[in-house]
């Protein structure tokens, strides 16, 4: 079967042969049926995010459970599954709290790239390949860790599924889940790619009065008006941070949300939030960068910085019902997927994202 493996990162990911092992005790093989292209992965491709290397990349991934190994009892062969990135052990404070996207072990699986008993399912030529955040979706079979596999309704197309484990996810839940945004708010999002059109549009479904979208490309601000934008600002030509401050008589949005992963954004996300308001910080800047912002802020002006990972997803719960509200009409899936791609072809797929023209592009496998 085939995989792209990153050796190095500033280089891109080798399409090549990689042979996967069966499923061990509590583990599953997955048959991939679709792969959605996340800024994510390009973060690590480019170095501005770490990884274990040699690695099978890719974590938005939808599938079918080919066979399981010894003990697994929660997904069976047939089943379609759903990818978590960071799956819940289970056992871990976390994950009794509701908030197994900070689980310790998931974080393990993250940093090592070995599956939970610290090894690799994966080799090319001999050599042992790492697992991207314990799922490893540009493959055509991938093993992951059976609470990675959560089963799905079987009438979603899988390429639809793929994406809501991770992009619609992780911006719908920035605004469902951490910033519980009120009907009637004023907010502003920095970036409108694959996961900013879904913190878009969550804010039209939970009835934002004024959904201000920033972005540097015409085509971007064009896609977030079809999901929900009442305004649209073109940072290049124009001070973001101004401007939203003149669509809210003065004052700053109730939320704001940085959707891109960059400093200078998250800042300007900040000071366009209202006194009292809250900025969400979703995209995932360069480790070991910093912030700046007028600290004196945080008190007199009450300000909150807060981030969101995942969309502090509780994977049970929210991804069926993301699934049910696509299929009841009220969720955009299919208006996300722009391109479809060959796993020959993913880092055209890449640089199509990077020269922004697509929302979402999907690898799928036949
Ligand atoms: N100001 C405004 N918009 C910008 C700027 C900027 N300075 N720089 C980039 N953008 C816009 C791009 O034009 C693009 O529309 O941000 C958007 C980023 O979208 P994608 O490349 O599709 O990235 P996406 O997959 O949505 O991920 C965004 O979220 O989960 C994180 O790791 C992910 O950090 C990444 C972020
Ligand atoms: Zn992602």
């Amino acid at each position: 079967m085939r995989a792209a493996v990153l050796y190095e990162q500033g280089k891109p990911p080798v399409i090549e042969r990689v042979e996967v092992a069966d499923p061990k005790q509590g583990e599953v093989l997955v048959r991939m049926v679709a792969s959605g292209v996340c800024h994510s992965d390009l973060h690590v491709i480019n170095g501005h995010l770490p990884a274990n290397l040699p690695v099978v990349m890719g974590h938005e991934g939808a599938g079918v459970v080919e066979r399981v190994g010894p003990g697994v009892t929660s997904v069976q062969p047939g089943d379609h599954v759903v990818l978590l990135w960071r799956a819940p052990c289970n056992r871990c404070y976390f994950c009794g709290i509701g908030k197994s996207y900070l689980c310790p072990v998931a974080g393990q699986i993250r940093w090592t790239g070995c599956l939970a008993d610290g090894t690799s399912r994966f080799s090319a030529g001999g050599r042992t390949l790492k697992h991207f955040g314990g799922v490893s979706t540009f493959s055509e079979y991938t093993v992951v860790m059976e609470n990675a596999a959560l089963p799905v309704r079987k009438d979603v197309p899988l390429d639809r599924v793929a994406l809501v484990g991770c992009g619609v996810m992780t911006g719908v839940g920035a605004v469902f889940n951490t910033a519980k945004v009120e009907p009637g708010s004023r907010v502003a999002i920095w970036g409108a790619g694959g996961v900013g059109l879904n913190v878009v549009q969550a804010c039209a479904m939970v009835s934002a009065d004024r959904i201000i979208v920033v972005d540097i490309l015409d085509n971007k601000l064009e896609m977030a008006r079809q999901f929900g934008a009442t305004h649209t600002v073109n940072a290049r030509d124009t001070d973001p941070v101004q401007a939203v401050r003149d669509l809210t008589d003065g004052y700053g949005a109730d939320y704001t949300f940085e959707v891109i992963g960059n400093p200078r954004t998250i800042a300007q996300a900040y000071e366009a939030a209202r006194p009292g308001g809250t900025a969400v910080v979703v995209g995932a800047s360069p480790v070991g960068e910093t912030v700046s912002i007028e600290a004196a802020s945080l008190v007199l002006q009450e300000k909150r910085l807060i981030g969101s990972l995942y969309g502090s997803t509780r994977p049970r719960v929210d991804m069926p019902r993301l699934l049910d509200l696509y299929v009841d009409g009220k969720l955009k899936l299919d208006e996300l997927i722009t391109r479809r791609y060959r796993l020959d072809q993913l880092n055209e797929a890449f640089a199509a994202m990077e020269r922004g023209e697509v929302a979402r592009s999907v690898v799928v496998y036949d």
